[in-house]
């Protein structure tokens, strides 16, 4: 949500910076823009609406020197995505780049405004600009002026600041927005995360919550929210070309549904003990067979995932499990048990609705287990416990590999917690395990069906608005299918468990709306066979995906069928998570939207 990427070094500074807001695109792209300083020490900025190809256009008719810049790639909050609110936002000797809400910014804007301040967008983010400049007039150092600038800032900030007539200077803060710091050799950068920052330094630090920092070419000093001067870990990260790259696929998406097995079998590997073939976790900050209740939260396709791990817990680690969307949960305010557990989910650890549950939940004295893909994340460093999953760098704005990792976390985490409370004998646990570990070359398999799921996907297509089915544990895979197919095809579909649709949505049932079930034969299929009986008596049109046993009993009932490999109930819900995801794609590769950046939408999520 926003990228930030900075330099300050001896080489032309604009193509490195715009090379790093490619890289950060996912993060927003209703406008970019790049401020430099240049050989007389003035601010030159270029700045575009749209996407960054649009930048560059512009930058052929505005090109910038200097060897200190800025540049932000920004999903609008406040002020339309215009030319005229793309950042960087300039205010007399300085220019800034902002991710994140300053929520006082009215109250900060009328005060400017008193003294004599021009404003000239309507973004929250130029307040920071005036402001900064404001302490320079008044005689502070850049140094102090930042400082005393941040201070008066309330809400979510990753700022990055260059000022006139400081070449070789760049501050950098952060307070609830990522951003972390690329050491070069004579030069230093600053990048909202450590895809942004990968080619260009493999050692990085991330700045803690209240951090900021001075960087000079040769140097880095990092200061916390008091002001005094503190170290942090620097770490190496090393992201391969092709971790980073489309690597020959079309989208980001299509490579990402390509590498669900890898995602899954590396994911279940790192928690498995390799002599006794057992899942082990690392020790939990407390005794799963004490505890009384989990909370779980999370968002979007994550909260999918919780939803399985609801199902899972409840179910064989007998577990009672509350569980709400972030946005809900950080507000509802439930009572909690003492020392609870609260299990977060996030691919990106950094978003902002599930975060702010994080603190929420840590000041009642909840320990915190998260399951996070960036594992440096916020999320991460706040957590008592992270449990990772290795689905790599995860680029294209919906959610892909990311969601079959969160699920393979989750199911090894109940089987660990139903061997602790006893819940589950030796067969069941190999069993399950086995399942666990044969996941990979069913899903190999799967993506061996794009073929047949295209066929569907042409119907699909064609629809204003679809329904998903699903039953029991295979629910939460109809609410994933449904919001993958809303967020890139644009194309309206809600998800049901298929028992409620005589109590309402069977009356949206006609030949145009098509109907997606979800349909292993060993989940409620009996049910679900029912379910959809009653759509097709009332001329519904029904796709189905299911296994060979499931695609006899639904001979002449579905319209078309795709058939996935027999795997047990357990892991269901995982398998049959790629093939909806592969369909999403597919009608928005025929609906001809922009798979990986659709409109409106950035990932990693840092405002409420
Ligand atoms: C859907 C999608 C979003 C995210 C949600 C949570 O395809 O990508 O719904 O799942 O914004 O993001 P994380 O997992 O980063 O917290």
């Amino acid at each position: 949500m926003c990228g930030i990427c900075g330099v300050v070094g001896h080489r032309p500074a604009t193509p490195i910076v715009f090379e790093g807001l490619r890289r950060l695109e996912y993060r927003g792209y209703d406008s970019a823009g790049i401020a430099t300083l240049d050989a007389q020490q003035r601010i030159t900025r270029c700045r575009a609406s749209g996407k960054l190809d649009n930048l560059a256009e512009a930058l052929k008719e505005t090109p910038l020197t200097g060897t200190t810049a800025i540049g932000h790639t920004r999903w609008a909050t406040h002020g339309a995505p215009t030319t005229n609110n793309a950042h960087p936002h300039k205010a007399g000797k300085v220019a800034i780049v902002h991710n994140g809400i300053i929520e006082n910014y009215a109250e900060l804007r009328q005060k400017l405004q008193k003294n004599g301040r021009e404003f000239k967008t309507e973004t929250d983010s130029e307040t920071v600009a005036h402001l900064l400049d404001e302490e320079l007039k008044r005689g502070l150092s850049p140094k102090d002026a930042a400082y005393a600038t941040i201070r008066q800032l309330e809400g979510a900030y990753a700022v990055a600041m260059i000022f006139e007539d400081h070449e070789g200077l760049l501050i950098g803060a952060r307070h609830g927005a990522p951003l972390a710091i690329g050491f070069g050799e004579g030069e230093m950068f600053l990048g909202s995360d450590s895809l942004a920052l990968a080619p260009l330094s493999q050692r990085i630090t991330y700045l803690d919550d209240g951090d900021w920092c001075v960087l000079h070419a040769d140097s880095v000093t990092i200061y916390d929210a008091t002001g005094s001067e503190v170290q942090r870990p620097v770490q190496t990260v090393a992201l391969t070309a092709g971790q980073i790259g489309k690597d020959g696929y079309r989208h980001f998406m299509e490579k990402e549904l390509h590498e669900h097995p890898v995602a899954i079998g590396q994911t279940l590997q790192r928690m498995m003990d390799p002599v006794t073939r057992r899942i082990t976790l690392p020790d939990m900050p407390f005794d799963p067979a004490d505890l009384p209740r989990a909370t779980i939260t999370a968002c979007g396709s994550a909260f999918y995932a919780g939803m399985v791990g609801r199902y899972w817990l409840e179910s064989l680690a007998r577990l009672p499990v509350d569980i709400d969307v972030a946005s809900e949960l950080r507000y509802r305010n439930p009572p909690q048990p003492n020392q609870g557990m609260a299990l977060l989910i996030s691919q990106s650890g950094e978003t902002a609705d599930t975060l702010g549950v994080l603190r929420a939940l840590k000041a009642e004295n909840q320990r915190i287990v998260s399951i996070l893909n960036v594992e440096q994340s916020t999320m991460g460093r706040e957590s008592d416990l992270v449990l990772g999953m290795v689905a790599g760098p995860e680029i294209s704005v919906a959610s892909t590999k990311a969601f079959t990792a969160q699920l393979s976390v989750l199911a090894a985490l109940t089987i660990t917690f139903a061997r602790k409370r006893g819940t589950l004998d030796e067969a069941q646990e190999q069993k399950l395990t086995q399942s666990l570990l044969d996941l990979p070359s069913h899903a190999a398999t799967v993506l061996g069906l794009f073929d047949a799921i295209r066929k569907m996907a042409r119907i699909i297509a064609q629809a204003r608005d679809v329904l998903y089915l699903g039953r029991g544990i295979c629910m939460p895979i109809a609410q994933e299918g449904a919001l993958k197919l809303k967020e890139i095809s644009y194309i309206h579909a809600e998800a049901y468990a298929a028992g409620e649709l005589k109590h309402g949505p069977i009356s949206l049932i006609d030949p145009s709306v098509p109907v997606v079930a979800i349909a292993p034969s060993t989940i409620l299929f009996e049910k679900m066979l029912s379910n959809l009986q009653e759509a097709k008596a009332r001329g519904g049109l029904i796709l189905a995906f299911t296994d060979a046993q499931g695609a006899k009993r639904l001979e002449g009932i579905a319209d078309h069928m795709v058939v996935l490999p027999d795997v047990d109930a357990f892991v269901a819900p995982i398998l049959y998570t790629i093939p909806v995801q592969i369909l999403a794609y597919e009608v928005a590769l025929l609906k001809g939207t922009d798979v990986d950046q659709p409109r409106n939408l950035a990932k990693s999520v840092t405002v409420e």
